[in-house]
């Protein structure tokens, strides 16, 4: 059995010193009696908490990965503001790709997401790939992909797991690729979506941002 994935994509919300207390809450994930063999945990801070998390967590032997939030389309060179694949890399494991709120703020096309998943693939930095609805292109190359319905996320109305699961069961069908739910996960229904056959594991937001709440979905998941 493949492990159960906990994505944690803390938006862009937290300051140096909201980073530090969610830190030295999070900890307490090495008193929990975790199976990590079957939990796959992956933090995805904002770019200039990426340092101290992993500082963190490698000198406090807390064994999750982290996660970038956003990537640049471009290699290194002249793209004032962006940070490149190269550059994440040395920080992170994994890379959001794809998520609707930079698809709706940022104006990011296929185009532009394919380019994305192309250099994180190049530099050993795996994309989480989001998704929207089971219709959606899924860049080759990808191995997971987040189905995220807009409608419910941050909106405290989530998916129902049957839907999301059969969502998954047709992106499945046409890409060898394990699929995660996301909108609106809690403490209390993250069973629902991870006890699906087709569910791979979920990404948490909103909730992910109280420490306590995200160690109480790593175990109930
Ligand atoms: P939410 O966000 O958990 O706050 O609904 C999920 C996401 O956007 O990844």
């Amino acid at each position: 059995m493949s492990k159960v994935i906990i994505v944690a994509n803390l938006k862009s919300n937290i300051d140096e010193n909201e980073a530090k207390n969610w830190l030295e809450t999070f900890k307490k994930i090495t008193e929990l009696q975790l199976d990590l063999a079957q939990k796959e945990i992956i933090i995805c801070p904002s770019f200039t908490q990426l340092f101290s998390f992993l500082s963190y967590f490698s000198s406090n032997n807390i064994m999750v990965k982290l996660g970038a939030q956003n990537i640049s389309p471009y290699e290194e060179g002249a793209y004032t503001g962006e940070i490149n694949a190269k550059q994440i890399k040395d920080f992170a494991s994994f890379v959001l790709i794809g998520h609707s709120e930079r698809r709706q703020n940022f104006n990011e096309t296929e185009d532009m997401l394919i380019k994305k998943v192309a250099v994180a693939l190049k530099y050993g930095v795996s994309p989480i790939f989001l998704v929207q609805g089971q219709e959606a292109l899924v860049p080759q190359g990808v191995q997971i992909v987040a189905y995220e319905p807009v409608a419910a996320i941050g909106t405290g109305t989530p998916d129902t797991p049957e839907n999301a699961d059969a969502v998954a069961a047709v992106i499945k069908a046409k890409n060898n690729v394990q699929v995660l739910y996301g909108g609106s996960v809690t403490a209390d229904n993250v069973k629902s979506f991870t006890a699906k056959a087709n569910l791979d594991g979920v990404i948490v937001g909103g909730a992910s941002l109280e420490a306590e709440e995200l160690l109480k979905i790593i175990q109930n998941a």
